[in-house]
């Protein structure tokens, strides 16, 4: 029988040289999704490319002085490089400046002007350079280009006519009928209120007042309008309209196509639209996803703040690049990139959940039972709540995926990591090893936990290429029995007597503080250099997180001040008597540049009460009170209403 196909489609890139992390979110979002279904089976189609005609174009290679091919070829090769380095396993890479894409396009216009769906007419109208946009009159916001807020110039020039308003009640009620061909849901909304319901105005399809582009085969004063060249790119890279159509046929219509909210207007109108004109089915879906940007707006080149993924990939690595970009923002809605929120879930996520996961583990099973896997004989307390959850946890990831909630899914895997972190702090194997006879015990704990990782390694396949990797060389894996997709549904694969091994760590921890000075000096501008001034931010660094046993270790008490007094030639301690209930505590306190013995006196503080004394100022001070302080104010902690002092504060 004859495998399922997957078709999934980017859009095809400006070639720019300056392509920023957030360029890589759809081909890393279209990467992982591509690689899931590889994984479950499917013969998977992934297409990306570069978009590389138009005025744009055109006018930038004029300024540098070369043919406008040369100043694509150029950039083109630097796209490919990036995609390779982050990990892109597209199956084709469409330029639409190959031939055989600009003879199916010729035939795709000749087609549908002899069918009568182009005609040709006069345009006068507005249009915006940087979108290749067409505007009218009342669509201008300010004059300006509604999307980019640019300037743009009036066009009246001879023009080809695609009959885009002969399809608007068929897209209207398609798109009704079809609720999974725009997603998220409040995109198809809004093509729907804003843009089909208003009206669809014929659109202009061809240019005659520069030359880059795909000629008119019957005019060759013309060229054909960017967005119909490159829209046709998702068809003729399958040989739509050329001798071998055997991909069309196989792979069309795509199953998805991703796009970034700003042209889901062309993917959902001009597009289906085209494909309507010319008999062809629409894809079964388009999904908008959100915008990356920067606190504050848009992405482009800010202090403090790395957006160049060559870069990013080379301090951190390409796996916590990718996992953070699919894993901090919901697919679908925009979100905020920073250095500082990559670094923190670096350390979270990567270092201490899932790096430490795998390294406590094989350190124990290196030290317990000399780095060979043993058996999971002796089943035990926490065992089966361990099991259902990351047994549970494929089939939650295959649901979400499916419909591209890449950081649902994510979060998922990381509740099977947590909780099999949680396991090793429930069953506490270096008590077990203290004793002989829990032997049986501490083996099975091992197994379970060597068990867990393997389904989890499985499962984070699509978002990290290289980390499973790296887990299954340590704990051994090397077959498809242990490793594929489907040996992740069934529990107790791991063969026993398997030999693991320590690598190296996963994620190292990333010193927070020291990076992000760093990153303030990569980005600082040449003025900041020379007077080395710097305005970045101050980072304040995330304290480690504990456990409600970890805090349980504190005791805190609330006490009423009944006697102060100032320490001599100390202008910043009080000498403090505090009344803990029954007991008196004398404690000293650096709180007298802000209250007075009087002010203090009578106040029922917060008082951290199993603190080790220390003597300040030849003076004993037997615990600690709480205040709140920053740079320039202190105030000390009180309880809100009356309570008894000795009251235990939790
Ligand atoms: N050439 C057109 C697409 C033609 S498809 C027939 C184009 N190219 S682009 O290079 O400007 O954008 C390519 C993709 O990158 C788009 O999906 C766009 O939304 C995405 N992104 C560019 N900047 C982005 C962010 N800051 N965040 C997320 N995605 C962004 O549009």
């Amino acid at each position: 029988m004859d495998r399922k196909t997957f078709y999934i489609t980017t859009p095809i890139y400006y070639p720019s040289d300056k392509l920023h992390i957030g360029h890589s979110y759809t081909t890393v979002a279209a990467d992982a999704m591509a690689r899931y279904k590889r994984l479950r089976g499917y013969d998977v189609m992934f297409l990306t490319g570069t978009d590389e005609h138009g005025q744009k174009i055109q006018r930038v290679a004029e300024e540098k002085g070369i043919t406008p091919k040369e100043h694509v070829d150029e950039i083109v090769e630097g796209i490919k490089k990036l995609w390779k380095l982050m990990d892109i396993t597209n199956d084709s890479f469409i330029r639409t400046t190959d031939n055989f894409h600009k003879e199916a396009v010729q035939k795709i216009f000749k087609k549908l002007y002899d069918q009568g769906d182009i005609y040709k007419s006069e345009y006068e109208g507005w249009y915006c350079t940087p979108c290749e946009s067409f505007w009218t009159k009342t669509q201008l916001e300010d004059g300006k280009c509604p999307d980019c807020k640019r300037t743009v110039e009036l066009t009246k020039e001879e023009s080809y006519f695609f009959k885009l308003s002969k399809y608007q009640d068929r897209l209207i009620k398609y798109i009704e009928q079809n609720p999974e061909f725009i997603q998220p849901n409040s995109r198809q909304n809004e093509m729907i209120n804003n843009f089909l319901r208003p009206g669809l105005e014929d659109l202009c399809v061809s240019r005659t007042t520069f030359n880059w582009g795909i000629p008119v085969s019957f005019d060759d004063k013309h060229v054909v309008y960017v967005w119909i060249d490159a829209l046709s790119n998702y068809i003729t890279a399958l040989g739509f309209m050329s001798e071998e159509q055997v991909a069309y046929s196989k792979y069309w219509p795509a199953d998805v196509q991703l796009v970034g909210k700003e042209i889901v207007r062309f993917h959902t109108i001009i597009w289906p639209a085209m494909l309507m004109a010319l008999g062809q089915p629409l894809p079964k879906q388009v999904f908008g996803h959100g915008w990356l940007l920067l606190e504050g707006g848009k992405m482009s080149k800010s202090k403090g703040n790395v957006i160049d993924p060559v870069i990013l990939v080379e301090k951190y690595g390409l796996d916590s690049i990718r996992y953070f970009l699919l894993r901090e923002v919901p697919f679908g809605s925009d979100g905020v990139f920073s250095n500082e929120a990559l670094i923190n879930r670096i350390n979270s996520d990567l270092a201490n959940d899932l790096g430490n996961l795998v390294s406590r583990t094989v350190a124990m099973i290196e030290k317990y039972f000399a780095g060979t896997i043993p058996s999971q004989k002796q089943s035990g307390e926490f065992d089966e709540q361990l099991k259902q959850i990351v047994m549970d946890t494929p089939k939650k990831v295959e649901e979400l995926l499916d419909k591209l909630q890449f950081s649902t899914a994510l979060t998922e895997i990381w509740k099977a990591i947590s909780r099999t972190n949680k396991y090793i702090d429930e069953t506490m194997p270096w008590e077990l090893s203290k004793d002989e006879a829990n032997n049986e015990r501490l083996a099975a704990v091992m197994y379970n936990l060597a068990e867990s990782i393997r389904i989890i390694s499985i499962l984070i396949q699509p978002f990290m290429p290289k980390t499973p990797i790296e887990i299954w060389r340590q704990f051994g894996l090397n077959d498809e029995s242990t490793t594929s997709w489907k040996s992740a549904k069934s529990w107790g694969v791991y063969p026993q007597g398997t030999i693991v091994k320590k690598g190296e760590t996963l994620f190292p921890r990333i010193d927070i503080k020291k990076e992000m000075e760093e990153l303030c000096k990569i980005t600082a501008t040449e003025e900041e250099k020379k007077t080395s001034k710097s305005s970045c931010k101050e980072i304040k660094e995330e304290k480690e997180q504990i456990t409600i046993e970890d805090f349980a270790k504190i005791d805190l008490r609330v006490a009423k001040v009944i006697e102060a007094q100032k320490v001599e030639k100390a202008d910043k301690l009080l000498k403090l008597k505090l009344e803990v209930g029954e007991e008196i505590r004398q404690v000293v306190a650096g709180i007298a540049k802000n209250y007075s013995p009087e002010e203090i006196i009578g106040k029922y503080v917060i008082l951290v009460a199993n603190l080790k004394p220390v003597t300040l100022r030849g003076i004993e001070s037997q615990g600690m009170v709480l205040a709140a302080s920053n740079d320039k104010e202190l105030v000390v902690a009180t309880v809100d209403k009356m309570i008894e002092s000795g009251t235990k504060v939790k």
